[in-house]
Parts: C-alpha cells; sequence; structure tokens
C-alpha cells in the first residue's frame, strides 16, 4: 500500500517570487492510475517536484504513507520510493539506452548481472527493440526517449509512480499502449500512479481527475 497526501501546500518560487500553488489538498492512493490536467503554467509540473521530493512546499506538508517529507531524508525517499518519469525526459545523455534503466536499480544495490535482464525485459515491453539498447540516448525519436524514460522509471520497483506528459511525444497506439501499462501497474500491481497530461482522452480513461485551477487543485466529478 502507498498512499501520497498533500495538505495545504503552497509553493512560490524564490527567485521570481511567483507563488504558484495556493493551498493543494488532496490524495492519491494505491490501486488507482490519477490524472492531474489543467492549462500550461497552472503548476502541474511544480506539485509533481514536490511529491517527488525534488523540492520543498513553501509552506503545508507532503506525506508519505503518513510519514512527513519534511522529517525524511529527500535522498533515500527519491531513490526507494518513488519514480518520476519526467516532462523533459532526463535521460543521461551519456549511458546508453540500456545503461539509463539499469542505473536506478544499481542505486539499490542490485547488481549489473540482474539488473541487466531486467532492463532489456522493460524495454521491450515499451516496445524498444534490442538493436537499439546499445544507442545513446540522442541517437533516437523523441518518442522512444520518452518509452526509455518510462521503462527506467519502472525500474526501481518503487510502488509511487509520478509522470509529467507521459505521452506526450507518442502517436496514438503507443499511447494506448503506455496508457494500459500504466494502469495495469495501478490495477494488478497496486501501484499508486499520478500521470499530468494534455491528452483528455488519456485523463478520461483515469480512474480519477484533478483540475489545477488558480493554485488549487480540484477534483472533477464523473
Ligand atoms: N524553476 C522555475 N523558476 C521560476 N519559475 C518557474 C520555474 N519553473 C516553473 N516556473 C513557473 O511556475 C509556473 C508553473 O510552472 P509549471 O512548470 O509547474 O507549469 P505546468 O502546469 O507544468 O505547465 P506545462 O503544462 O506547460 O508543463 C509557470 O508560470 C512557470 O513559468
Ligand atoms: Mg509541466
Amino acid at each position: 500500500m502507498a498512499e501520497l497526501k498533500l495538505e495545504e501546500v503552497y509553493y512560490q518560487y524564490q527567485k521570481t517570487g511567483q507563488q504558484v500553488l495556493k493551498g493543494v489538498s488532496c490524495s492519491f492512493e494505491s490501486g488507482q492510475l490519477c490524472a492531474v490536467v489543467g492549462p500550461s503554467g497552472s503548476g502541474k509540473t511544480t506539485l509533481l517536484s514536490l511529491m517527488a521530493g525534488l523540492d520543498r512546499p513553501t509552506v503545508g506538508d507532503v506525506e508519505v504513507d503518513g510519514e512527513r517529507l519534511r522529517d525524511m531524508d529527500l535522498d533515500d525517499y527519491r531513490r526507494e520510493r518513488i519514480s518520476m518519469i519526467f516532462q523533459s525526459f532526463q535521460l543521461f545523455p551519456l549511458l546508453t539506452v540500456a545503461e539509463n534503466v539499469c542505473y536506478p536499480m544499481e542505486l539499490n544495490g542490485v547488481k549489473k548481472k540482474e539488473a541487466l535482464p531486467r532492463a532489456i525485459e522493460l524495454l521491450e515491453l515499451m516496445g524498444i527493440t534490442k538493436e537499439k539498447h546499445k544507442r545513446f540516448p540522442s541517437q533516437l525519436s523523441g518518442g522512444e526517449q520518452q518509452r526509455v524514460a518510462i521503462a527506467r522509471a519502472l525500474s526501481s520497483g518503487a510502488q509511487i509512480l509520478l509522470a509529467d506528459e507521459p505521452t506526450g511525444n507518442l502517436d496514438e497506439q503507443n499511447t494506448g499502449h503506455i496508457f494500459r501499462i500504466l494502469q495495469n501497474l495501478a490495477h494488478e500491481q497496486r501501484y499508486c500512479v499520478v500521470i499530468v497530461t494534455h491528452d483528455l482522452q488519456v485523463a478520461e480513461m483515469a480512474d480519477r481527475v484533478f483540475r489545477m485551477r488558480d493554485g488549487v487543485l480540484v477534483e472533477e466529478v464523473a
């Protein structure tokens, strides 16, 4: 079981003084795929970054399974408890595709000999064929890089999966394929999955939909 809870979270970017989040309260649970929608610039990525422990709220708390992130070591949290798929992929440019996917496993102490077959399995699940595993990310298309980023996020086995526009660069067929994989993780393996998306068809298939508006997050009633 995994649950992420936000309590009256405010966030202001220090450099610009812009107040982006203005009292976000909500919770995301195991077994559900939740979608977050909202206009560009409304704070969706900012919200995911706080849930991923990349930064701390200016005011308010993020809790994982009842424990406040402010009381935890964020490096441990990021390595062990959550996986994030970034909007801009953030693949390591000097590592090959397979090495990128092995990386989170190796950070968690998995030996290369065990990490590599798992990486190959995940890449193939994402439709990245073997001849591409030894390439560098720059030698792939945008959609292929996105699918490698998803494989890398799944490799750690963390039960909370945060994905920023995971299907943003994919065609319809791949969007459906990736969505079903994420849905399956939520429904069959009890992952807590939160995806940010601009694709309303994707949002409609989610179990719950939240809309970011004027710095707060409101759940849409179906
Ligand atoms: N590092 C930063 N420093 C200062 N301001 C930032 C920073 N990152 C984002 N912002 C600002 O914060 C606001 C929210 O940005 P955020 O990236 O969270 O939006 P978003 O909802 O993810 O948008 P998009 O749909 O375009 O990805 C925007 O107005 C943006 O300009
Ligand atoms: Mg964003």
